[in-house]
């Protein structure tokens, strides 16, 4: 017996008018878009096609009915009989497919109406909710009822962004599903999941690229993905293993017409020739291999990072001391004079951001961060939420766990590719103390851990604070108990390394100490600490400038790199010694801007200079 499959969905009828260029008068108004008064009725305008086909829910009939199952449309008579879809007393809306060059425009002259439902009187093996279907939650609520009365049929969910289904309505049949198709990739992703992209279908560790070549303009991305979901899903539920599944797809989307999909025998001979191909992928893998690249990328030779992430509060301090106005345009124009810096790319390979520049636009609309993107720099994002004191003592941890995993998702959709989290450690008689290390540690790491299953590269950002009274044999304790520490922690939370990259203080006397430590001392202890303390897979070492003069920062990178070779990349990534001389020069005022560009770039090139580490004193 073949099993029985209940479809849930809307008929169309498609219209499809493909419009003949040479005949057609476009206007063209003053923003140069093309407009055409279009009436429908086919004599003012000229098609070199005209084609009405039924679409949605018909095509999932169709090609399970090819695929020889038992299917129906639940509320309606309809049949596909000899070769017809049968639409009589089935209620269709119209959708006009309006296609010119390569582009198709989609109009719906009519509300969609809810897909029709009732609970069947012979249990079908199979429910399957098609992408053309229209669900509101009631309706979600009684398909999910009848369905956990009959546990025994089971749910085949096809979403896609271009049909009318909110996911938000249909969370609880998500859940339910024993199979979801979708053109996207979704949150939470179910077992048993068929990704469909316009390119390839995936599943089960397996990839089949599949193209529709020339018949683009008539066949909608809504019928491809009908026609390729209900042939994965027919081939399944007819027992055929994953990989013959995605060919079998292929082969009817790319063989079949309007209204013409392709019987399963067909197929089957088509798939036998080893045209049709499946690849096999590992996602994890893949993932990895994406952090990893990017790390490449952020740390390729001879360039920095730019940290112009400054909290609110920061910028709020250095605002005030210039006496400028600390609101959004002036934060955003300090901004933007970093980013349209001539040649930046020259210079640094990333950029990190705070949330509120990332959501601001560049002066040619773009957002911050395609602007960025655009000159081929990696946009960052700092994702920590600040420093909050420990109840019974004043050292301090960083917030911002709650929530993070959302959080990346977002920045990674706004295009971040890197984030930065920074933890701050005191020098002072009584710290840093075991317990701030520790649980600083611990919470880096798993902020590691949440970048890196969000494919976000993490930079480490542990800094014993520079502004203290202590000399440099401190500093080469603390630093290097803290980076034993904290590579320990991102052990145990398995980070990949290689993925992965350290910012971290210099090894030097506090700013306060009454010796100040010479770049020579620097560089031998700052390369003696890292080489003991950071282990050698790690992708990359950045540094903090972290309230050293901004020729210091230079000179000490100077000496640093003069004790190369280093396991790891090393390079910079300062925010005050890169920026301090702009906003010098720029005081809030954007007839100054190209001047603070110009200091800008002077640190830039010396830096850049410095990482060669030759002539260090
Ligand atoms: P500084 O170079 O000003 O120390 O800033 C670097 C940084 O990113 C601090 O988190």
């Amino acid at each position: 017996m073949q099993p029985n499959v209940l479809i849930i969905g809307n008929v169309t009828k498609d219209v499809y008018l493909r419009l003949d260029n040479r005949s057609n008068n476009f206007e063209e108004d003053s923003h140069h878009v093309k407009w055409l008064d279009l009436a429908f009725n086919g004599s003012t305008h000229e098609y070199f096609r005209r084609v009405s086909v039924y679409g949605g829910a018909s095509i999932s009939l169709e090609v399970l009915t090819r695929f020889g199952l038992n299917a129906s449309i639940s509320g309606t008579p309809a049949t596909f009989l000899d070769g017809q879809f049968i639409a009589k007393d089935v209620k269709t809306t119209y959708r006009y497919i309006l296609c010119q060059d390569d582009n198709a425009v989609y109009l719906n002259p009519s509300e969609a109406t809810e897909s029709t439902w009732s609970a069947p009187t012979k249990r079908p093996d199979w429910i399957y909710i098609d992408a053309s279907a229209v669900i509101n939650q009631r309706l979600a609520g009684e398909i999910g009822a009848y369905l956990d009365l009959n546990n025994e049929t089971r749910l085949c969910l096809v979403i896609s962004k271009d049909g009318e289904q909110d996911i938000a309505k249909i969370i609880p049949l998500l859940k339910r599903a024993n199979l979801v198709i979708s053109d996207r990739e979704l949150k939470n992703t179910p077992d048993n999941f068929i990704l469909v992209r316009d390119n390839y279908i995936e599943y089960d560790g397996q990839r089949v690229f599949w193209s529709l070549n020339d018949k683009k303009d008539l066949f909608t991305k809504l019928s491809s993905l009908l026609t390729i979901a209900a042939s994965v899903f027919g081939a399944l539920a007819l027992g055929k293993d994953s990989g013959e599944a995605l060919l079998l797809a292929r082969a009817n989307v790319e063989k079949s017409s309007l209204n013409n999909t392709t019987n399963l025998a067909n197929l089957e001979r088509e798939i036998a020739d080893d045209y049709y191909r499946v690849e096999r992928f590992d996602k994890a893998e893949e993932a990895a291999s994406e952090i990893e690249q990017n790390t490449k990328k952020l740390l390729a030779e001879g360039k920095g990072i730019l940290a112009a992430d400054e909290s609110g509060g920061s910028i709020h301090k250095k605002f005030e001391t210039m006496n400028i106005p600390d609101d959004e345009q002036h934060r955003r124009d300090y901004r933007n004079i970093f980013f349209t810096t001539p040649d930046l790319s020259k210079y640094v390979n990333g950029i990190i951001l705070f949330d509120e520049t990332a959501r601001q636009t560049a002066d040619d609309g773009k957002t911050f961060v395609e602007f960025i993107k655009d000159q081929g720099i990696i946009p960052g994002i700092k994702v920590d939420q600040g420093l909050e004191s420990f109840k019974d003592s004043d050292e301090k941890f960083t917030k911002g766990l709650a929530g993070l995993p959302e959080r990346l998702t977002e920045y990674y959709n706004m295009g971040a590719r890197f984030a930065k989290w920074r933890a701050a450690f005191e020098v002072t008689d009584h710290s840093p103390s075991e317990n701030a290390i520790q649980t600083n540690c611990e919470i880096l790491a798993q902020y590691a851990h949440d970048c890196q299953t969000a494919n976000i590269v993490p930079i480490v950002e542990p800094e014993l604070v520079y502004d203290g009274d202590y000399p440099i044999e401190l500093s080469v304790e603390y630093t290097g108990k803290i980076l034993d520490r904290l590579f320990a922690e991102l052990a145990q939370k398995q980070i990949n390394l290689k993925a992965c990259i350290l910012k971290t203080n210099m090894v030097l006397a506090g700013k306060k100490y009454k010796e100040q430590t010479s770049p020579a001392d620097v560089g031998r202890y700052t390369a003696q600490v890292l080489r003991q303390h950071v282990p050698d897979e790690l992708a990359g070492i950045v540094f903090l400038s972290g309230g050293q003069t901004v020729e210091q920062a230079t000179d000490n990178l100077r000496a640093i790199m003069s004790n190369a070779p280093f396991p790891w990349t090393v390079t910079f990534s300062y925010a005050r010694a890169l920026q301090d001389p702009a906003l010098n020069a720029w005081k809030g005022d954007n007839a100054n801007a190209d001047r603070a560009r110009q200091a800008f770039k002077e640190r830039l090139i010396a830096n850049c200079d410095a990482l060669k580490g030759e002539n260090a004193d």
